[in-house]
């Protein structure tokens, strides 16, 4: 019988329960052993409900159980790199959702435990590069069929009908602000499908129907211009008031032929004809988008693990996606030209 990897999970919210189910049931290598959450009910229900065995409050009870063979990491986002270095210390692969860090100073501390523990599988939730149309894209470009990249353009729209939910809790589980939190994904895109790094960015943004991002100083929806080292240039809006639902498109310019990825986010074959004319219904969130890919990520790194390889996303992209995100961060914050490289992206 194949071995199946014995995986713990702590944080169990809008993306973490789904991570949970898949893990529980659609991962044919992954047996789903321990949930962990500060919310006690959280955990019941999905033990009870899936007959799941070990249940904990405390991440770091969770640890000493030797039972486990890797811990999946989907808290909020100020909590991914302590937890993963203790994940490593324990002696667990660890597969983390985005972003790596906050800062580049823990995320350069995750890199130091991850190169320390180099017999761990370590995996980032960069879910796009699983997907499909983004993986058949990043062949496409590497079959030279658009010749050489020069222009990527990004659209990362969250749906109005989600602000107030964030606005609840955008204080107490902080995010990032809206670069760090939702660009992130576009800067993995962009490092991966032009071969190159950031080298300056401006970013700005602004609070347009809802005033209190301002009260958390985060922008409702946002732009960033990057030029990359090897001249290329990325335009990356995002938002969290789209209209119509979540929209994720993204479009690379090259020097013969360009390609676009998801232009019209459209849900489904149906177009609804109407005495107001033909509706085509658009994806309302990142879980119904991003289906299969969440489940390929999860198969690839429990094939790492019990094939002793390496994914494709390792710690550097988390390092450089958060040094982009924390820099665009900066640049939104001082209305000033960021030049990534040359200055000290420190906490401040
Ligand atoms: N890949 C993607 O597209 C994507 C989409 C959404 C969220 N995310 C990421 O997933 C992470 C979780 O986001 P979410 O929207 O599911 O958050 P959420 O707020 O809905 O859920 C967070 C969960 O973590 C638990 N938790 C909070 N603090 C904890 C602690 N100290 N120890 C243990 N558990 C704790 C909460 O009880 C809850 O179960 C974030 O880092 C976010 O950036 C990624």
């Amino acid at each position: 019988m194949v071995k199946k990897v014995k995986v713990g999970i702590v944080g169990l919210g809008r993306l973490g329960r789904q991570h949970a189910e898949n893990l529980a049931f659609r991962i044919p290598n992954c047996e789903l052993t321990a949930v962990c959450s500060v919310i006690e009910a959280e955990i019941t229900e999905i033990q009870e409900k899936w007959q799941i065995p070990y249940g904990y409050t405390s991440y770091d009870e969770m640890l000493t159980n030797k039972e486990l063979d890797a811990i999946f990491i989907a808290s909020p986002s100020g909590f991914h790199c302590d937890q993963i270095i203790k994940a490593l210390d324990a002696g667990f692969h660890v597969f983390s959702e985005k972003p790596l860090g906050l800062y580049l100073e823990e995320a350069l501390e995750v890199q130091k435990a991850v190169e320390k523990h180099a017999d761990k599988v370590f995996m980032l939730g960069f879910m796009r590069r699983y997907d499909r149309s983004y993986a058949a894209a990043k062949q496409k470009i590497e079959n030279g069929d658009i010749g050489e990249p020069t222009l990527i353009r990004c659209y990362g729209l969250d749906p109005a009908s989600q602000m107030d939910n964030f606005l609840k809790f955008a204080k107490a589980n902080y995010s990032g602000g809206l670069f760090l939190d939702m660009s992130v994904h576009d800067f993995d895109l962009a490092r991966w499908y032009m071969g190159t790094e950031a080298q300056e960015v401006w970013a700005i943004g602004g609070a347009y129907s809802r005033p209190e991002f301002e009260d958390i100083q985060d922008a409702e929806t946002g732009a960033a211009m990057v030029r990359f080292e090897n001249n290329a240039i990325g335009i990356f809006v995002a938002g969290r008031n789209s209209a119509h639902g979540y929209h994720i498109e993204t479009e690379i310019i090259g020097t013969k032929g360009s390609i676009r990825i998801g232009t019209l986010p459209e849900r489904d074959q149906i177009v609804l004809m109407q005495e107001n004319g033909a509706v085509k219904e658009c994806y309302d969130g990142f879980l119904e988008r991003f289906e299969q890919a969440f489940s390929s990520e999860v198969e690839e790194f429990a094939h790492c693990i019990l094939e002793g390889k390496k994914p494709d996303v390792t710690v550097h992209d988390g390092v450089e996606s958060t040094r982009l995100g924390y820099a665009c961060k900066k640049s939104f914050e001082t209305r000033q030209l960021v030049n990534i490289q040359a200055e000290q992206l420190v906490k401040n």
